[in-house]
């Protein structure tokens, strides 16, 4: 039997570059490859890149200078280590880091993870490799699922990946360039999936998708089906106790998925619908194709569905052309929605994207200036979310171990941890928690009526606190 090769891989990005290196570790398993935590160790590194942020995409250059030190030690001891840009920058600069970066071996972009294998076989005979074409059969078929014990060992939350691509085309955005129009996978497809989650103990999906309730997959009646009539039918699956869905656009929130919200109990009220700006001149110039008060409405059909729904959103500060008027329309609006949290970022051109091209740029003082006072306002909505949660009884779905001996971590349905005293046995369940305090972003809390095993004792040294 020949020892098992090492492979290290590195995401950086979105949910979506998680998921597809979960799926790139399973196409490199059959080859005899297994995960280290360790890159000197690595005979094989894969660098899962982001190009949704100039910051995002200048990490990979730094990453790979670091990586050719790491080779050349490699290489000393008679080792070969292969290096691989996967994700977004190796779709958008394929040929720049293949140029600017001998260390590299194999550039490949989001659509040809499949194809990993060839391309290292490729890499080993000497050659270097570069596919980032968008091949017309769908990569979705040809990932092969992981195999039970890699289930086991990712947790009882996994995510899946229903929908990939965005035809939105926001101005600013490299997504629609990166990776591509919008492709569904098949209902039939996403139920094995999830069917062999839950049979290996996954107890919470997240549907993913750059627009995921742009979602239009074909169902089992041949109509295509949209992201509400899914989740809906997913909630039927024996051990599914939770679902979410995201990255959703305010545009494409069609009633289904508001019915869904309000007659299907495993759907989380938690919803990421990103508005970006708060003026209307803003959005136009974004191509949002959407208004403040479109959004307002939306948020408002949430709510009248379910009303413990709480929302989280995604901004851009200093797009160019942004005034004082504009900023204080986003920072009003914020005020009227009252997020559970939002993240927020400077505007960054990226080459290739329409607004690029805007000669009206803001300056990065103003930028920093707007970042921090918007992130402040978010910040105090967070907490005053957070605070509002103690003296409460919530559900929580345990997680893991926490670092203190004796506790146990869930997520409450708004996805804040929950730590308490209980044994290992509870992981995997939904238990009703009482919310006694907040320290920094956890709650801790007590379980408010026995767990369905019984509780071993725990040991009376165990410290509280996170
Ligand atoms: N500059 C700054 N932020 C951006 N985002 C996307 N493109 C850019 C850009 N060019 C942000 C948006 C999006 C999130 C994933 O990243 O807010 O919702
Ligand atoms: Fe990018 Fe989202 Fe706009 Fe699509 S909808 S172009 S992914 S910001």
């Amino acid at each position: 039997m020949t020892a098992p090769r090492k492979l290290h891989i590195k995401s950086y990005g979105c949910q979506m570059n998680v998921y597809d290196a979960q799926r790139m570790v399973d196409t490199l398993a059959p080859e005899g490859f297994v995960e280290t935590s360790s890159v000197a160790d690595a005979d094989l590194v894969i660098l899962n890149t982001c190009h949704i942020r100039e910051k995002a995409s200048e990490k990979v250059y730094s990453e790979l200078g670091r990586l050719r030190v790491a080779k050349d030690a490699a290489a000393l001891t008679g080792r070969q280590m292969n290096i691989v840009v996967a994700g977004c920058v190796a779709q958008a600069e394929g040929n720049e880091i293949i140029r600017r970066a001998p260390v590299v071996d194999v550039v490949v972009g989001p659509q040809s993870y499949h194809h990993l294998p060839q391309l290292l076989a490729q890499a080993k005979a000497g050659g270097r490799a570069l596919e980032t074409e968008f091949p017309i059969e769908d990569k979705f078929g040809f990932l092969p699922p992981p195999k039970p014990a890699a289930i086991r060992a990712r947790g009882i939350s996994s995510f899946v990946t229903v929908q990939e691509g965005c035809d939105k085309f926001c101005t600013f955005c490299v997504v629609p360039y990166t990776r591509g129009s919008e492709v569904s996978r098949p209902v039939a497809k996403i139920i094995d999936d999830v069917k062999r989650l839950a049979d290996n103990g996954v107890r919470e999906i997240t549907l993913i998708g750059q627009n995921v309730n742009g979602y239009h997959g074909e169902g089992p009646d041949g109509r295509p089906w949209p992201l509400g009539t899914l989740l809906t039918r997913l909630a039927e699956i024996p051990g599914i106790v939770r679902l979410r869905y995201s990255t959703s656009h305010p545009r494409d929130v069609e009633e289904t998925l508001i019915e869904a919200h309000r007659d299907v109990p495993a759907l989380m009220p938690f919803v990421h619908l990103p508005v970006q700006s708060g003026s209307d001149r803003i959005l136009g110039l974004m191509n949002r194709k959407h208004t403040a008060k479109d959004y307002f409405d939306v948020i408002e059909r949430f709510r009248d569905a379910r009303q413990d729904i709480a929302f989280t959103s995604d901004f851009i500060v200093g797009f160019p052309g942004e005034n004082e008027e504009d900023f204080a329309a986003t920072l009003a609006l914020v005020t009227q929605i009252g997020y559970a949290g939002a993240y927020s970022f400077k505007y960054s051109p990226r080459p290739g994207t329409p607004a690029a091209d805007l000669q009206e740029t803001v300056s990065a003082a103003v930028m920093d200036e707007r970042l921090v006072r918007l992130q402040e306002l978010i910040d105090s909505q967070q907490s005053a979310f957070n605070a509002a949660a103690i003296g409460n009884t919530v559900d929580v779905l345990f997680e893991r171990a926490a670092r203190n001996p004796g506790q146990i971590v869930g997520r409450t349905p708004y996805l804040q941890p929950a730590h308490v005293m209980a044994s290992e046995d509870i992981i995997g369940q939904v238990l009703p928690v009482t919310l006694t305090s907040l320290e920094r972003y956890s709650l801790l809390g007590t379980l408010a009526t026995p767990p369905i095993q019984p509780l071993q004792p725990v040991p009376s040294h165990s410290v509280t606190g996170a």
